[in-house]
């Protein structure tokens, strides 16, 4: 199939709108990361965005809108806790999990009588929504397994041929896909972490927000994995690696910064390439490049990326969410 490389016209998004109305995949920019759009209430549509990224169908999707009114059509109750978090947040780099309604197809949800709404920010993705006059269901349009893209290239790099169209938009200025908030059980529990933190989630409600214990466990350790089944699906499964063996360093700055250059001659008298990735524990510029410098370092054939740990709280936690995963949790302390 030829994926037609759409700029971001007027014209353009109609036609976008149109393609997915008809069942087809459309690939759009938003803050977070770029999305694999299909609409959300078109089972056989859903189930071909699940063919272009090469996933396990039992992983569930987050459908975006671009209006609240949608809400009523595809969620069944409406938690407290949701008001203020919507006039906080949306739109912007937050989903929320509720109930859904029949409308919504198991297919979407991988199975779940629950459903993860979005309502970014980007104008591009919400002028999508609208011309499509649908909800629309979108991952992150990588295929299975590796980095988010957060540029256009990176998406045609997994989807060219593979997907009726792309959005030639923006590169993301979060870098790191959405929070997941789980509002359906009696605390709310972040099943992702993302820009949205616990402690900004905490203020807006003045009560305790929660992380999946998932989050806190390290998943290359044998005792704590046996009784372990993890709330969203997408967490079991690898993620965000390159090609590269990537291995994070933590420490004070000093000391990290002498491992990784003594790491990195040994590397190198072994002829290998290395890069090393050190962000000065600034949590936002690392959200911004991690996942496309992945893919760039990848395509310059480097063995191995080593990366300074940022701090584990505020948005430096959920970074590092995603470079440890990337890292098949290999850290080096010193
Ligand atoms: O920033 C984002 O969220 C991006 C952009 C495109 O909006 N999308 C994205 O989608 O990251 P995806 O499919 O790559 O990740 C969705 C995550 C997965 O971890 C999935 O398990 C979780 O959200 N999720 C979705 N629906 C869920 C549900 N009903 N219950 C629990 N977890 C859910
Ligand atoms: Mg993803």
């Amino acid at each position: 199939m030829e994926t037609l490389k759409l700029e971001v016209t007027e014209e353009n998004i109609r036609k976008a709108g149109e393609i997915i109305r008809q069942g087809g995949l459309v690939a759009f920019p938003t803050e977070t990361v770029y999305g694999l759009g299909a609409n959300a209430l078109d089972a056989d549509a859903v189930k071909s965005v699940y063919e272009a990224k090469g996933r396990p169908s039992d992983n569930p999707m987050i459908v975006h809108i671009a209006d609240t009114m949608q809400l009523a059509d595809i969620v069944s109750e409406i938690p407290d806790a949701l008001v203020p978090l919507i006039q906080a947040y949306w739109p912007g780099p937050i989903t929320f999990i509720l109930k859904k309604t029949d409308a919504v197809p198991l297919t979407t949800t991988g199975g779940l009588d629950t459903v993860g709404i979005r309502m970014p920010s980007n104008e591009t993705a919400r002028a999508l929504i609208r011309a499509s006059a649908r909800p629309i269901a979108a991952p992150s349009a990588n295929r299975s397994g590796l980095p988010s893209p957060t540029n256009y290239s990176d998406v045609l790099e997994d989807m060219d041929g593979r997907i009726d169209a792309v959005l030639l938009g923006e590169n993301c200025s979060v870098g790191i896909e959405s929070t997941v908030l789980d509002l359906t059980g009696e605390v709310p529990t972040i099943l992702r972490p993302g820009y949205i933190t616990k402690e900004m989630l905490e203020f807006t409600l003045k009560s305790e927000v929660r992380y999946d214990p998932a989050l806190l466990m390290d998943p290359t350790d044998q005792e704590e994995q046996k009784d372990f089944h993890p709330k969203a699906p997408g967490m079991k499964y690898k993620h965000y690696s390159p090609k590269a063996d990537v291995r994070i360093i933590e420490g004070d700055d000093a000391a990290a910064a002498k491992e990784m250059e003594e790491l990195k001659q040994s590397l190198e008298r072994e002829k290998k390439k290395v890069a090393v990735l050190d962000y000065s524990r600034d949590s936002k510029a690392a959200a911004r490049d991690f996942f496309a410098r992945l893919r760039e370092l990848d395509r310059e054939n480097v063995d191995v990326i080593l990366v300074h740990a940022l701090e584990d709280e505020g948005l430096g936690f959920s970074v590092m969410n995603r470079m440890l995963k990337s890292a098949g949790y290999n850290v080096i302390h010193v």
